[in-house]
């Protein structure tokens, strides 16, 4: 065979399999290529390696170098097509697939307490009342002496309040306790020293007490309290506003009935017991009374000029008894599975 035609057919050969790898887009097509060109039995290189025997002998040695080139240029265009498929499908994996429906995010919502405190003030704020807040740590003063509990009272009894390690210097006393409020009504207080008459608030918060926790007890809980002083304030005042407020927290077209039970409170007088009557049975929602003269004199007031009322009702019960929850310690055990419920 001519030297020049076994060239011409190894060009040609080159020719070929570089444009088949090229053009091969999937990994199956390529080993197809691989197969036709490079096969160890029946591949075209093989074949045309055959014809190498036919080359004259003197021109073997030509031959023979031209087409080891044309077998490394051959098996290189199959490496670089490998190369090129296998990146390619890499890129692929990491591209967005804009067709994929989005994940779910998971939407958190406030806690039923928070659920309820937020709905007792829109509905106080629309009867008038404003809401403040006061501290949680308080002082033998507000907590106790200016509402009318004076030192002898069972309700400073240690074994029934939190009081700190530490004590402050407030008010001029020196080393006056100091404990986590056992009740919002300190607020009252805060609020009389520092507004004059008439005033009219709400403030609802976290008191502590130190109860063993069981399916009605809980060593913190909240309050809502409620202080109006003015001119010629009543115990029917009192009345009406505790009846259209839980009216209408439960209300909607179900008549709530609100009564008294006589009752003692140190900073109210008289003082009476609140119950309310929703869906055919009576539930307890706290304490009430008209604001004892000793403590708006004790607040610089004037019992002579002004009256009011007071109150002070549980906000867990209030939002247990509309929920139907049955254990107080479920609202703070933070399950969610309990709490997305609400
Ligand atoms: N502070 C009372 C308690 O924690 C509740 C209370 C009763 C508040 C009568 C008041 C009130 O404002 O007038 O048990």
């Amino acid at each position: 065979m001519a030297l020049d035609d076994f060239l011409a057919s190894l060009d040609s050969l080159a020719d070929e399999a570089q444009k088949a790898f090229v053009t091969a887009g999937t990994a199956d097509a390529l080993e197809e290529v691989r197969i036709a060109f490079l096969g160890a039995k029946g591949g075209q290189l093989k074949e045309v390696q055959k014809g190498l025997g036919k080359v004259d002998k003197a021109d073997k040695p030509a031959a023979g170098k031209r087409f080891n080139e044309v077998k490394t240029l051959v098996e290189a265009a199959f490496e670089k097509a490998q190369e090129q498929l296998e990146s390619g499908a890499a890129a692929n994996q990491d591209a967005f697939d804009v067709t994929l429906p989005g994940r779910a995010v998971r939407i958190g919502h406030l806690h039923p307490i928070t659920q309820t405190i937020r709905e007792m003030k829109d509905i106080m704020g629309r009867l008038g009342f404003t809401a403040v807040e006061g501290p949680e740590i308080e002082d033998d003063w507000h907590n106790f002496e200016s509402l009318n509990i004076p030192l002898s009272h069972p309700a400073r009894d240690p074994l029934d309040n939190f009081y700190l390690a530490c004590a402050s210097g407030a008010n001029g006393e020196a080393d006056s306790p100091l404990l986590l409020r056992s009740q919002t009504s300190t607020v009252q207080i805060r609020v009389m020293e520092s507004t004059p008459p008439p005033v009219r608030i709400i403030s609802l918060g976290r008191v502590y007490r130190p109860d063993t926790a069981d399916a009605t007890h809980y060593p913190m809980f909240h309050q809502i309290e409620g202080l109006l002083v003015d001119r010629g304030v009543t115990m029917a005042d009192l009345k009406s506003v505790l009846r259209l407020f839980c009216q209408s927290y439960f209300g909607g077209h179900e008549e709530v009935h609100v009564r008294f039970r006589p009752s003692f409170f140190p900073f109210t007088e008289p003082s009476v017991e609140v119950d309310m009557n929703w869906q055919g049975g009576w539930m307890e929602m706290g304490g009430a009374g008209m604001v004892d003269p000793n403590v708006l004199r004790a607040v610089g007031y004037d019992p002579e000029e002004v009256t009011g009322f007071a109150f002070g009702l549980g906000v867990e019960r209030i939002c247990m008894r509309q929920h139907g929850i049955t254990d107080i310690r479920a609202l703070y055990q933070n399950d969610v599975r309990f709490l997305e419920q609400f």
